[in-house]
């Protein structure tokens, strides 16, 4: 199983406060079942360029491996990428293709926390026509309750990405979930350290299985690395 959507790097954003605090948190998602974790810290376009954002994540990577390498752990493979967070013009802003999945033609967009206008709906439109990008809406469960409708995360025409989140909930909530299993679905941790938001993706694993049955989750898997062959 590959983990979408993580804030592991160490002292990156509001996620592990330390290289030690990453490889605990790696551990786990390994002992989960785990194989691959997509590493995505936040960015935000009104904070910092993306260059800049590029040299943190790099200092930061190269913390974490060097602590990696004093470790005998079993631990997942590690691939760079950013959750980057929507705002208007980014289909204009070319270097935006840096923040993909590393190799990668794939971004995780973090979309407004509010009911989308049409201009929302344009520039994801862009991003994918102009750009050529294949946007995966983060954690897209988290915009139905704001006005949003199921039927409007699915006209993105994106794959999306279900955060672990909604399998620690009581299953069958949200009416959308017995639809899921015919769209592109990827699964995300969205863990940030040891403490208040652990990795949860066991959990979620295990709910999806029962739900939704094994077919699904091979599909799960074909569609994560589709997505990392684009
Ligand atoms: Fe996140």
């Amino acid at each position: 199983m590959i983990d979408f959507h993580s804030h592991i790097l160490p002292c990156m954003d509001d996620g592990c406060e330390s290289a030690e605090e990453s490889v605990a948190v790696l551990e786990l998602l390994y002992q989960s079942g785990v194989r691959k974790v997509m590493l995505t810290p936040h960015y935000y376009a009104e904070k910092e360029s993306v260059d800049e954002f590029l040299l943190r994540r790099e200092t930061s990577y190269k913390r974490l491996k060097e602590e990696i390498n004093k470790t005998s752990l079993e631990l997942p493979e590690l691939s760079l990428g950013a959750e980057v967070k929507f705002f208007y013009g980014i289909s204009q802003k070319t270097d935006v293709k840096k923040l993909c999945y590393e190799g990668t033609k794939c971004l995780l967009l973090e979309m407004p926390f509010e009911k989308w206008n049409k201009s929302v709906y344009a520039e994801v439109m862009n991003l994918q026509g102009r750009c050529g990008i294949t946007t995966l809406i983060a954690h897209f469960n988290r915009y139905i309750s704001l006005g949003n409708s199921f039927k409007d995360v699915v006209s993105l025409s994106s794959p999306l990405q279900l955060n672990a989140e909604v399998f620690e909930k009581k299953i069958g909530t949200g009416r959308w979930l017995k639809y899921l299993d015919t769209e592109d679905i990827v699964l995300g941790s969205d863990c940030h350290n040891m403490g208040t938001r652990k990795p949860n993706m066991d959990k979620a694993m295990r709910a999806v299985r029962n739900k939704y049955g094994e077919g699904f989750m091979h599909k799960i898997d074909n569609v994560g690395n589709m997505l990392l062959s684009t």
